[in-house]
C-alpha cells in the first residue's frame, strides 16, 4: 500500500481544540479556516454518533442538505446508507458517520448548488479533523465510502473499483478497514435495475462488516 501523507498534519491542525472530545471538536470546526471552503459552506458539518461506536463511516463531504442541516448523511445519500445498514442488520447507533472534508464545496447552476469534488489540497487541509475523530472513536471497523475517503485514508494508489469490499487488517487505522463505492454513485445509476444491483452489492459488503462487529 502507498500510505497517505500524515493525515494529522494538514492546515486544520491549528484549529483543533486542546480538549479532544467530539463535542469540543465539533464546536471548534465551525471556526476552522484551514482551507478556503469555509467561505462557501453554510457551516462545518462535523461527524455524528457515539464516541464508542464500533463502526466509523467516512464519506467525501457534506452535500446540499447536510450543509443546510449541519448533520452528515441526512440527504438522499444518507437515506440510501440507512437502508443499506438496515439491510445488513447494523443498528444505526453502531455507526459514527463523518466525511473526509467538513465543508460543502459547490458551484451554482441556476438556482441549484451542484456538488464539486474537493481538491487534494483541501482533503489534506481537513485531514486533522478526521484523524482526531478516528483517534477518539477508535472503531473496530472503519469503512471508506468512495474514492475520496479511500484515498485520503489508504493512499492515492488505492482503487475502489478494484479493491472494494476487501477487508484490510494492516492499515494502522482500525483493526478492520474496508472501502467501497459512495452511496451517491449508486444513486446516479442509469437504470433502476443497475441501482437495485448497486444497493444489493453494498448490503452484501456491509453484511460482512456486520459479522466483524459481532465476532470477537
Ligand atoms: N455525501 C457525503 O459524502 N457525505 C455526506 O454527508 C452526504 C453526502
Ligand atoms: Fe477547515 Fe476542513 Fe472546512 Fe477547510 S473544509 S475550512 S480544512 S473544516
Amino acid at each position: 500500500m502507498d500510505p497517505p501523507t500524515d493525515l494529522a498534519a494538514g492546515a486544520a491542525e491549528a484549529y483543533l481544540p486542546g480538549e479532544r472530545s467530539l463535542e469540543a471538536m465539533a464546536d471548534a470546526a465551525q471556526a476552522c479556516r484551514g482551507c478556503d471552503l469555509w467561505r462557501r459552506g453554510t457551516q462545518a458539518v462535523f461527524g455524528e454518533g457515539a464516541r464508542d461506536a464500533p463502526l466509523l463511516l467516512v464519506g467525501e463531504q457534506p452535500g446540499d442538505r447536510e450543509d443546510i442541516e449541519g448533520r452528515p448523511f441526512v440527504g438522499p445519500a444518507g437515506l440510501l446508507l440507512d437502508r443499506v445498514l438496515e439491510g445488513a442488520g447494523i443498528p444505526r447507533d453502531q455507526a459514527y458517520v463523518t466525511n473526509a472534508v467538513k465543508h460543502f464545496k459547490w458551484e451554482a447552476r441556476g438556482k441549484r448548488r451542484i456538488h464539486q469534488r474537493p481538491r487534494q489540497d483541501e482533503i489534506d487541509a481537513c485531514g486533522p479533523w478526521l484523524a482526531a475523530e478516528i483517534e477518539v472513536v477508535q472503531p473496530r471497523v472503519l469503512v471508506c465510502l468512495g474514492a475520496t475517503a479511500a484515498q485520503a485514508l489508504l493512499g492515492k494508489s488505492f482503487r475502489v473499483t478494484k479493491q472494494r469490499g476487501t477487508i484490510l487488517e494492516d492499515t494502522g487505522l482500525a483493526p478492520y478497514v474496508m472501502a467501497t463505492v459512495h452511496p451517491s454513485a449508486v444513486l446516479r445509476s442509469r437504470s433502476s435495475d443497475e441501482r437495485r444491483a448497486g444497493e444489493e452489492a453494498l448490503v452484501r459488503e456491509f453484511a460482512a462488516v456486520a459479522r466483524l462487529l459481532i465476532d470477537g
